[in-house]
């Protein structure tokens, strides 16, 4: 990799080297296209849930949606804190994002919720396995922001995972 494409492309005061802006930077954006993914997943299943438990996964769904936004926002706005740009349009994220496609409707309200689950597993595991990165490259502020992304998103797997126990 020559040494310009290890540069961020806005400068900044951070004091982390300037390979560790980019990497993280990186990082940080890969991370935001799956959780913009997983609000649009999350509204499709909002949107197109039927079945006698609609209301409750109507706004389980939508409480997913809620809190993707906002981790979207933080991830977002730590790229640009690092002198990266955030890469949120619907083209960057559809290019980036690794999430197992979201298919348009379903038959049933399980399927809506094994859907959603894999997606939020896809982020929270994503995430979890970024800590140690970011932690080992000394930027502990995003490991911290990563540790609470993982474990919010953690809560609403137990959340949707429960709704498929049916025991
Ligand atoms: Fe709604």
């Amino acid at each position: 990799m020559s040494k310009a494409a290890l540069e961020p492309p806005h400068r900044t005061r951070v004091d982390l080297p300037q390979d560790t802006l980019v990497a993280i930077g990186l990082i940080l954006n890969e991370r935001l296209a799956d959780v913009l993914d997983l609000e649009r997943q999350a509204k499709q299943a909002h949107w197109n849930v039927r079945g006698a438990r609609f209301q409750p996964l109507h706004q389980l769904f939508d409480a997913v949606a809620a809190l993707a936004v906002g981790w979207a926002d933080d991830l977002a706005e730590r790229a640009v804190q690092l002198g990266c740009v955030a890469e949120g349009t619907l083209q960057a994220v559809s290019a980036r994002s690794e999430l197992p496609v979201c298919p348009l409707n379903v038959n049933s309200a399980d399927e809506w919720l094994h859907v959603i689950a894999e997606a939020l597993a896809f982020c929270a595991n994503a995430a979890r396995a970024d800590i140690k990165e970011a932690a080992a490259a000394d930027d502990d502020i995003t490991a911290d922001l990563l540790t609470r992304i993982t474990g919010e998103a953690d809560k609403q797997l137990w959340f949707v995972e429960a709704h498929l126990d049916q025991s």
